[in-house]
């Protein structure tokens, strides 16, 4: 335990008149803030946890109402329930309000992880400006926030740069209407079905930084629509959902170039990450804050990527990046690598890779706000001043 304190820098302040403070490692590293029963390391270090089960269990055998369910609710849906939540997720689906369209039409092009930060805004306006803690209106509003945002990110994303876009079907599933509306094009069930796995994976994973950020919203009593904005932004950085985007632009870089040179992309990466890494550069889709050996989700996107198209070919070229980075790091890939290419393989527009992170881990921000919410404590740490102290105010001519 000490060997721990003194490895990551715990140590106790005094501030006097303050009292005594904890300080804690930056980047919250090793630190636990709070406790959680939806989703998280399980206490016996092996698996990540959805509410009980695991990631893997979920993403090969769920389906995206089923985990929704799950995460939102506790405990996976009876028919009955099933039915009815996804009758209410598709019901919200095919009823973004028009207005909601209509001020998509005028954004401009730009990275469209500002329309889904923008749209959940607006959702916030015209369903919730007086917001209220009470248990079924938080469930309620869960639900046209995880059925609504995608279709924002899909219309958004279509006008802006093919000046049209679908509406949502109803009768396909959540995950399958999805697909069609970012892509405007038909997917196999195969295809839908990855898709589908994907989001589950991505749905939610413990206090990582988006969700950090919208248990933070919510713990000033501020509203889930603005939370969940603040969970869009922090999910937009390379360090966290920009991964994937970052690791294809990676892929396509090494596509690009092993076929100039003539030489097939698993031998050209290897060489693409050794220079990478002597230039003290990060290789996207690789590390992780709390996976130091292995992210178990890759197992799951990796089945889905070997069986889509040119998926040996793409697996071959993922495997030689792992064990570059490995033997010159040990650092394990984590999920956005793969589902990188398993997007690429589905027609994914590349900028639309981390919004569709976010049509997953919607469910996740959602769920966190509520379970902050229902317990509530204002998160607000201590700073550790460090700057000058005892200045006084000089009239701008006296100073110099
Ligand atoms: C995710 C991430 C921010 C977690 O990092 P962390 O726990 O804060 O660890 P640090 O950033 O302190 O990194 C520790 C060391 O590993 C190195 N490292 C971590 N990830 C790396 C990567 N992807 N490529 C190269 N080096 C990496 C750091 O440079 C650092 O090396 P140093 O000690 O020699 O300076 C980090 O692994 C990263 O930047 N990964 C790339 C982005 C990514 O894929 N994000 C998605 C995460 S799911």
């Amino acid at each position: 335990m000490s060997e721990l304190l003194k490895k990551v820098n715990v140590s106790i302040e005094e501030i006097p008149g303050l009292g005594s403070f904890i300080v804690v490692p930056k980047g919250l590293e090793q630190v636990i803030t709070d406790t959680t029963s939806i989703s998280g390391v399980d206490p016996r270090g092996e698996n990540t946890l959805y509410r009980g089960y695991t990631i893997e269990d979920l993403g090969m055998n769920a389906d995206f109402y089923e985990a929704a369910y799950l995460i939102s609710y506790g405990t996976l849906p009876t028919e009955e329930e099933y039915k009815e939540y996804r009758k209410k997720v598709d019901y919200w689906r095919t009823r973004v309000p028009e207005k909601v369209y209509d001020a998509l039409k005028l954004l401009p092009q730009t990275h469209p992880m500002y329309y889904g930060a923008y749209g959940a805004l607006l959702l916030g306006q015209i369903y919730a400006p007086e917001w209220r803690l009470d248990k079924d209106y938080l469930y309620e509003h869960q639900i046209r926030l995880i059925a609504q945002l995608p279709v924002i990110f899909a219309a958004a994303y279509n006008l802006a740069y093919h000046g049209t876009f679908l509406r949502p079907e109803g009768e396909l599933s959540h995950a399958h209407d999805l697909l069609r509306m970012i892509t405007m094009r038909d997917h196999s069930e195969l295809e839908v079905r990855a898709f589908e796995s994907s989001l589950i994976l991505y749905m939610d994973h413990g206090f990582n930084a988006s969700t950090f950020a919208v248990r933070v919203v919510g713990s000033t009593l501020s509203d889930m629509y603005s939370a969940v904005a603040a969970g869009i932004a922090a999910l937009k950085g390379p360090l966290h959902g920009g991964a994937n985007e970052e690791a294809m632009k990676m892929f396509l870089e090494v596509k690009k170039k092993a076929s100039e040179k003539g030489v097939p992309m698993e031998e050209y990466i290897v060489e693409y990450i050794k220079e990478k890494l002597a230039r003290k550069e990060r290789v996207m889709g690789f590390g992780h804050r709390v996976y130091k050996l292995k992210d178990p989700r890759t197992d799951v996107a990796a089945e889905f990527v070997r069986k889509l198209k040119d998926g040996e070919t793409w697996y071959k070229v993922i495997k030689a990046a792992e064990k570059v980075m490995w033997e010159a790091k040990r650092i394990p890939a984590n999920i956005d690598l793969y589902t990188a290419i398993l997007y690429y393989q589905l027609h994914i527009p590349v900028p639309m890779y981390t919004p569709v992170f976010a049509m997953g881990r919607v469910v996740g921000w959602t769920s966190h706000y509520i379970e902050q919410s229902l317990d509530n404590k204002l998160i607000r740490p201590t700073e550790k001043y460090v700057g000058p102290v005892g200045l006084k105010y000089q009239p701008m001519t006296a100073r110099r």
